[in-house]
């Protein structure tokens, strides 16, 4: 099956020679070809360029894109949306005045999704997040990372990631799992941190491996949650096990959990909100990619991640949603890149390259997704009629999506 693409009035991040990922100044570098075709070959990108140099071809379906323009879809490096229930409760709580942090230590945050998560069978769970999943496809997201996290015992931690793997299953757009067992103490364990973290080790882990349940593992590395040692311990025994650490750290404080990513060859280290002189050069000359969330900041009230500092020092830096029922109910990417230009003062190209090829790269996804190269899958977002990329930001709060591509088969 051969599709064809022409007249499109700008073909966005093309990239010839294929790259892991972008940082420092080459992030401000956005490659595109004006009034360009792109071949599309069983599911894969096989060829584009400019229409002057279109030779006669045969395929079976030709689409006029003109006015329009294509991009990569976006590539969502980290979420939590396999989750049960939601937390509007706590959002009015906030509102009249609680902190997040008070939320949690009254039993809510976490530990009031984790009680949602075990009370739903596997059915049920897979229902309610497979809405979410086609929620964020049609959003122009085409690959994606999902987190467990909400389980915190041996059997719904396990749920969990039998459902991201049934998504993986049942779906065409690229999906990633990650064990995140240490997202917080559940209250059985409460004065037995220890036991639960034996508990994730010894009993969870091997089962995950045994499944293939999952490539990736995640620790709350925070004050109140989960301490450098602990994280070390898990992703000492992660190593042991195969699973890449991609952790959430610097939410609230910085208490070295960039450090102890960056000593893990943790393939990300995500949040970053707060962030010293010593966690920025931490992450320099190493294969650890920032990633910032800023709708988690958005909705929180809490600091951006100081996108500016860590790209001006010459490190890369990925966007992600961080789609969840506490921190950010929300996995719009395109709202994602919006705030990040608008908020972290990223310029656009910045913010696509963070929210595409970089994106890609934190997930282990560089040479499937994330740009237009030859042999890359076909997944990518057909605009609206726009004047400029930068309108895709610009419009905040819109998408400027007409339709979405995976695998080079329309889904929206
Ligand atoms: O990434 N920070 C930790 N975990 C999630 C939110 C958890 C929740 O409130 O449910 C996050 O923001
Ligand atoms: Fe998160």
């Amino acid at each position: 099956m051969k599709i064809l693409f022409k007249n499109i009035k700008e073909l966005i991040q093309v990239r010839e020679n294929s790259i892991a990922f972008v940082s420092g100044k080459d992030m401000k570098v956005l490659p595109t070809i004006k009034n360009a075709f792109l071949l599309v070959e069983d599911g894969l990108i096989s060829d584009f360029g400019s229409m002057d140099e279109l030779s006669d071809i045969q395929v079976n379906q030709v689409i006029d894109a003109s006015g329009k323009m294509i991009m990569p879809t976006w590539c969502d490096s980290h979420t939590h949306i396999v989750y049960a229930g939601n937390r509007e409760g706590e959002f009015v709580g906030r509102i009249n005045g609680l902190t997040y942090e008070e939320i949690a230590n009254n039993g809510g945050g976490i530990l009031n999704s984790a009680k949602k998560l075990q009370a739903v069978s596997e059915d049920e769970l897979y229902n309610q997040s497979k809405v979410r999943l086609e929620e964020v496809m049609n959003l122009g997201t085409g690959a994606v990372e999902i987190k467990s996290g909400y389980g915190l015992t041996y059997e719904s931690e396990l749920k969990m990631l039998r459902v991201i793997k049934r998504l993986k299953e049942n779906y065409p757009i690229e999906i990633k799992a990650t064990f995140l067992g240490a997202h917080a103490v559940p209250s059985n364990y409460k004065n037995n941190k220890e036991g639960y973290l034996a508990m994730l080790i010894d009993e969870v882990m091997p089962q995950i491996v045994k499944e293939n349940l999952a490539e990736f593992v995640d620790v709350f590395c925070e004050k109140g949650y989960f301490s450098v040692e602990d994280t070390k311990t898990i992703l000492e025994a992660a190593k042991k096990h195969g699973l890449i650490p991609k952790i959430h750290v610097n939410q609230f404080t910085s208490i070295g959990g960039v450090q102890v990513g960056v000593q893990y060859n943790a393939l990300s280290v995500d949040h970053l909100e707060v962030m010293n002189p010593e966690d920025i050069n931490a992450l320099k000359n190493t294969t650890t990619m920032p990633v910032a969330l800023p709708s988690c900041s958005y909705f929180l009230g809490i600091p951006y991640t100081p996108a500016r500092k860590i790209i001006d020092e010459g490190l890369p830096l990925a966007l992600a949603t961080d789609y969840n029922p506490g921190s950010t109910p929300s996995g719009n990417m395109n709202f994602v890149v919006s705030t990040a230009c608008i908020k972290m003062k990223m310029t656009p190209e910045e913010a696509i390259n963070a929210a595409t090829i970089n994106g890609a790269y934190a997930m282990g996804l560089e040479t499937k997704v994330g740009s237009i190269s030859k042999g890359k899958l076909a997944n990518f977002i057909l605009t609206k009629p726009i004047n400029s990329y930068g309108f895709i930001p610009y419009s905040f709060g819109n998408n400027q999506i007409e339709s979405v591509f995976v695998k080079g088969e329309k889904i929206k």
